[in-house]
């Protein structure tokens, strides 16, 4: 337990919620692995730092695979649930509330925020027309409508865009459209719809997306938009619909987007129900909170307008801050199920360890929101160089001579006060790169001090000296040296390696938490050395891609 400081801050974090319709793989993986290193940081510097995610659980396209399920959306909904829990536990993801927009506080939430922009004159109706099925007796979203391509007539193209020559068109303009659901052509119908009147808030959003809270290239994308002028925003879908019924408008729900980011505030809503945690300091405007959310690049307009304006309506308080990530690549490829390069989260968890992909993902990323391209050689050559050959290695040199011939005691003095002090020192830097989310900055700082503190052990050659009794006493002081400068190192792991980090922690019988790292380790008996971390086995990975291309 640490104590808190006086100026602890606190801080609620999100992830995107993921769709209840599929299993996690590994680019949900980067964001909630990104988020995590985030949360455990602060952590460890002692703030509070509240981490709820949920799963995404409306919309047609859950409704419709809980259809060919043979199940009810309910009970699929609850076993994707139990799946998403399962791999983000593997992967050492360490929410404190996880749990569904179909949930009765969602509900609530949901009808308390529509009734406030509505009160508040920002909800329009009025009819549209759409493609419909009648023999499934549904509206069709664009990309439920396939056809021939009207440029080179490929067959069998769906939506907006033909994957044959790339044209882009309207879905109406496809030869012989037909329902990808039931195959028949589809009609023109017309239904009253529910619309957000998002232009009432181009002030503040043109603001809000200039006032820090966004990272410059989104800012830039969010500024075009609301100069090219912003739309309405359709809110509702006809029955039948997995999700809430809009109150006062019998058979019409809100869109599964309507209902999402209202998930967070559901989901920390219930951690307060578990926790005791006093909510509305959270959610007003105006206190001392922090508020982030972990997103894609693909959601930013959800995130950056539709959200700030429907918060900003309801009187609740503004996001501080959305961090964008860019896009997983495997090899420099979109991820490719024939490739074997889909790689599902339970697929790896079945061939290699969770901590190598987290190293992994801290060493290559940045604040920005370029892609990210999983290079597998890279990811071998990296864990087993960085965090095997170099981290791992001095607490094994130094715990094998520690133990032969001093029952596992460092000693009383520290003879390299100045050495041991500037690893310490260098932990504000490293914090900084932390905060500010450049992590593969961070890393290379620590692998740095790692490549020193090996150095050092090099220079002084214990193993040389352990063969004159004479100089026992300086293979203990350098032994000694070498497993605080590990213990600092670890400190600064910590974030990304958590399961390490505790097993860390028993060896050396001293919390790795940030504020605990101050002097040095002196006379202080060390538990046995047990194997921290594996190398990464090249064959294993081999097998992970032959298992995702079955
Ligand atoms: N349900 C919405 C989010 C609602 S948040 C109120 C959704 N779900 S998702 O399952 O499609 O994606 C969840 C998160 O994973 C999103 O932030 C998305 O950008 C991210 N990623 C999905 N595929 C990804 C990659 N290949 N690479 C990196 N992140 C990716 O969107
Ligand atoms: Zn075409």
């Amino acid at each position: 337990m640490i104590a808190m400081t006086t100026d602890a801050r606190k801080i609620l974090v999100t992830s995107a919620l993921p769709y209840a319709n599929a299993p996690l793989h590994l680019g949900h993986m980067l964001e909630q692995v990104q988020t995590d290193i985030w949360v455990r940081f602060q952590r460890s510097r002692g703030h509070q730092c509240i981490y709820v995610c949920a799963d995404d659980a409306h919309g047609t396209a859950i409704m419709l695979s809980a259809e060919a399920a043979g199940v009810s959306p309910e009970d699929h909904i609850e076993a994707v649930k139990a799946d998403h829990l399962k791999d983000s536990s593997g992967f050492l993801i360490s929410f404190d509330e996880y749990y569904s927009t179909h949930s009765e506080e969602n509900r609530l939430w949901s009808e308390t925020i529509f009734n406030r922009l509505n009160q508040a004159g920002h909800i329009s109706i009025r009819e549209i027309t759409q493609a419909y099925d009648q023999e499934k007796g549904l509206f069709l979203a664009d990309r439920f409508i396939k056809g021939s391509c009207p440029r080179c007539k490929a067959e069998d193209q769906y939506g907006d865009n033909c994957e044959a020559c790339g044209a882009t068109y309207s879905p109406a303009d496809l030869i012989n459209p037909v329902s990808a659901l039931s195959g028949t052509p589809p009609v023109e119908k017309a239904s009253d719809h529910l619309f957000f009147t998002l232009s009432d808030f181009s002030t503040l959003l043109a603001t809000w997306t200039r006032g820090g809270s966004l990272q410059p290239a989104i800012a830039n994308k969010l500024d075009e938009w609301i100069e090219a002028g912003l739309q309405d925003w359709d809110i509702s879908r006809d029955a039948p619909y997995f999700g809430f019924e809009i109150p006062g408008h019998a058979s019409k729900y809100f869109y599964v987007w309507l209902d999402a980011p209202i998930g967070y505030i559901a989901s920390f809503q219930r951690y307060c129900a578990q926790s005791g945690e006093t909510f509305d300091t959270w959610w007003e405007p105006g206190g001392n909170t922090e508020l982030y959310h972990f997103i894609g690049k693909d959601i930013i307009n959800f995130h950056g307008l539709f959200w700030p304006a429907m918060l900003e309506a309801a009187g609740l308080r503004l996001p501080t801050a959305i961090f964008a990530h860019g896009f997983l690549t495997v090899d420099g490829t979109k991820m490719s199920k024939s490739r074997g390069t889909f790689i599902k989260a339970s697929t790896y968890l079945e061939h290699l360890d969770p901590e190598h992909l987290r190293y992994y993902f801290a060493a290559k990323l940045s604040a920005g929101v370029d892609d990210f391209d999983l290079n597998l050689t890279d990811f071998v050559q990296r864990v087993n160089s960085d965090l095997v050959g170099k981290v791992v290695n001095i607490a094994s040199r130094c715990a094998g001579f520690l133990r032969k011939g001093f029952d596992n005691t460092l000693s009383e003095e520290c003879a390299e006060p100045d050495l041991v002090e500037s690893f310490i020192a260098a932990g504000e830097q490293i914090a900084a790169l932390y905060e500010n989310r450049e992590f593969s900055r961070a890393m290379r700082e620590i692998i740095v001090l790692a490549d020193r503190a090996n150095q050092y052990i090099d220079d002084k050659k214990p193993w040389v000296m352990a063969k004159d009794p004479a100089l026992a006493q300086e293979v203990q002081a350098v032994c000694s040296v070498g497993i605080n400068l590990f213990r600092a190192l670890m400190t600064y792991l910590k974030p990304v390696l958590p399961g390490m980090a505790e097993r860390a922690e028993s060896f050396l019988q001293v919390s790795t938490d940030w504020p605990e790292l101050q002097v040095p380790l002196v006379g202080h008996v060390l538990e046995e050395f047990k194997p921290l971390l594996q190398r990464v086995d090249p064959e294993k990975i081999a097998a992970m891609i032959e298992a995702g291309k079955a």
